[in-house]
This record gives C-alpha cells, sequence and structure tokens, in this order.
C-alpha cells in the first residue's frame, strides 16, 4: 500500500503492516507516554506491560520499514515525579533486544524551569523531588551506521551543522498547541530532519498528531508518512499542510481489519460481510471502489463534503506540479 505524501486516519500497526519494506530513510516520533493525557482516540492510560508489548510491535515494524542505514529519532521522557517511570531505559532495552543500533541520546531542555520546583520534601533532604525539565531524542539506526545519498541532497548549512552536533538542544515546547495536547515544536523536528536525512528521503511519523513532521517534510522538500489514529488530528495536520502549500490534502482512512480467533464466528462474519457487500454495490453504485476496503464500513453513508474529499487523493508530487504549472486542473477530473 502506497502511504507516501498521505495523511493517514488508522491504527499504528495495521497501517504500517501494510507498508513495503526497506521504505523509509527516517523515523521521527513521539508515542503516547501512557500518562493519561487527553488524547482524541487513544486510552493513555493502559497498564505498563501491555503499553510496552504494543510499542515493541511497533519497533519491529519500524525496523522493517527502514532502509539499511535508515534512523530512528525516538523523543520519550521519564515519567512521573513521585513514582519516577524510567521509560527511556525501557524503550532504549527494547529497540537493542530487536537488533536496533543505538547510535546517541540528545537533551532537549525545554527550558521550563523557571520558577517551578517539586515541592517533595522542601529545604530537606529527606526525599526531594527532581523536575523532568527536559525529555530525550533516541537515536538508532538500523543494521549500520551509514544512510546511503547523494551529496549534492545534503542540505544542512555548516552554521546548522555545528549548531545541531551539540547534542544539548534548548528549544522551548509548542504553545499553538491546535487542540493536541503534546504537538512536537516544530524546531526540534527541523533540526531532526536536516541533520539526519537528505533531500528527497522519506520520513515517518508514526504517531503523526497534528503533522508536525509532514509539515516540515514539506518545508524541507522531503516526503512524509503521517499516521494517526485520530481523524481529527488528521484533518488538523491537513489545515496546516493547506495554509502552508495552498493545496489541499486529503485524509485517508485505513480501518482496523476484524479478526476473531473462533473460525465458527469468522464463518459467520464473512457470510455477513458478502451481504453487506452485495448491499453496497446498490446503495454506492459505481462510485463503490472509492469507498473503503473494510465493506463493514463500505456501507456508511458518508455526508457529502467528505465524499468530495475522498476524491481528493491524490499524491502530493502531482500537487506540486500543479502548482509549478506543468499539469493544470489536477483536481478537475
Ligand atoms: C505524543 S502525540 C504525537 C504528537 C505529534 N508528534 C505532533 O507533533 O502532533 C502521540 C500521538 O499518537 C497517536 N496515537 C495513539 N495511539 C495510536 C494508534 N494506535 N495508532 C496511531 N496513532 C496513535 C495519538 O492520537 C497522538 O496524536
Amino acid at each position: 500500500m502506497d502511504i507516501v505524501n498521505q495523511l493517514v486516519n488508522g491504527d499504528v500497526l495495521e497501517v504500517m503492516t501494510r507498508a513495503p519494506s526497506d521504505s523509509v530513510h527516517l523515523a521521527i516520533t513521539s508515542p503516547p507516554y501512557n500518562v493519561g493525557k487527553a488524547y482524541d482516540a487513544h486510552d493513555d492510560e493502559m497498564d505498563y506491560q501491555d503499553y510496552l508489548n504494543w510499542l515493541n510491535r511497533v519497533w519491529k515494524e519500524t525496523k522493517r520499514i527502514l532502509v539499511p542505514g535508515g534512523r530512528l529519532c525516538l523523543n520519550v521522557a521519564t515519567t512521573g515525579i513521585k513514582e519516577f517511570t524510567p521509560l527511556h531505559h525501557d524503550l532504549t532495552s527494547q529497540l537493542r533486544r530487536l537488533g536496533m543500533r543505538f547510535r546517541t541520546e540528545i537533551i532537549w531542555d525545554k527550558q521550563s524551569m523557571k520558577t517551578r520546583t517539586a515541592w517533595g520534601s522542601f529545604r530537606s533532604p529527606s526525599n526531594p523531588h527532581i523536575i523532568p525539565s527536559w525529555e530525550y531524542v533516541l537515536v538508532f539506526s538500523k543494521e549500520r551506521n551509514k544512510l546511503d545519498g547523494k551529496k549534492q541532497d545534503a542540505d544542512i548549512t555548516s552554521e546548522e551543522f555545528v549548531k545541531f552536533s551539540n547534542g544539548m538542544w534548548h528549544i522551548t515546547p509548542e504553545t499553538r498547541r491546535d487542540s493536541h495536547p503534546a504537538p512536537f515544536p516544530e524546531e526540534l523536528v527541523y533540526r531532526l530532519v536536516k541533520f539526519y536525512s537528505f533531500r528527497g528521503n522519506t520520513v515517518l511519523d508514526m504517531f503523526g498528531g497534528v503533522g508536525t513532521v509532514a509539515l516540515v517534510c514539506c518545508k524541507t522538500k522531503r516526503k512524509f508518512v503521517h499516521i494517526d489514529v485520530s481523524e481529527e488530528y488528521c484533518r488538523t495536520a491537513g489545515k496546516r499542510l493547506e495554509a502552508c502549500l495552498g493545496v489541499r490534502v486529503a485524509v485517508r482512512h485505513v480501518r482496523r481489519k476484524r479478526r476473531t480467533a473462533d473460525p465458527a464466528v469468522r464463518g459467520l462474519r464473512r457470510n455477513d460481510q458478502k451481504t453487506k457487500r452485495r448491499s453496497s454495490k446498490v446503495f454506492l453504485g459505481r462510485r463503490r471502489h472509492r469507498c473503503h476496503a473494510d465493506p463493514i464500513v463500505r456501507v456508511r453513508k458518508r455526508p457529502a463534503a467528505r465524499r468530495v474529499q475522498q476524491r481528493r487523493t491524490e499524491p502530493f508530487d502531482e500537487v506540486l506540479w500543479a502548482r509549478q504549472g506543468r499539469r493544470k486542473h489536477a483536481y478537475t477530473k
């Protein structure tokens, strides 16, 4: 399934398992930290072991779809001040066990301490607390350290290279939230993109949120793969890209395949789906092939505005061509 330069709304594993192997040069991501944040479509208070098992499956898929030498930049923080959870250690161990090379860690100093303190045992050494005013970007590579690329596609300047290779990055967190509880600051993504990828490379964010990675990719002439389980965040990402590029990017929906362990139930469901598929032919007429791959979803009536948007699923390149006048009326067919 080709998901390059598309905003894909779906479950991370469902989408990643459909992506081709060795197709992504850089993954920049920040998973939910399992600290009870109010995400639109994700339960951020899972059992800790279930949470780790889930992420381990995501890393396995990440490794598969990275090219040899491809990088994973994983933004993560320790969680809990009283009940300290070294999430960065647990995720590092997972990735090393999967055979990823641990290249370095960047300290993202969020400069958020100023006048705050964690009271703990104030002015007493009996039980003082530390407030983590920093996060990590853990950098891994697949199989080898070197990423192949042409010299003319390395677009980082000397000043940027010197500045970014100091592993302590002072960047304030994003204040414009776009109704998302934890978006990346653009500057953080910009530095990772320029430092770790060539112009024209494909960059993935499998927990894409409101599309900061996709946005920076468009600004720096990289291709992007954006996945998020929330339709609302994907739509916001589309609006941000539209504001930057002046073209509309549709959200592509990938629904969960319905699976059940019981073969008897599976058989029943297949029959049920056949019936619905037949009725969907009548319901949606000749445009049924444009609707969702999951027949259960297909029979749902879409509002008119979304049907129009569904048609506009052309990849970015064509849109950019159109803007450059190489192909007129990209969307008028
Ligand atoms: C820390 S936020 C990432 C924010 C993003 N870096 C940005 O700049 O907007 C984690 C994201 O993971 C998404 N998410 C949670 N569970 C998911 C799943 N099963 N599949 C895909 N995305 C998921 C959430 O909706 C949330 O937007």
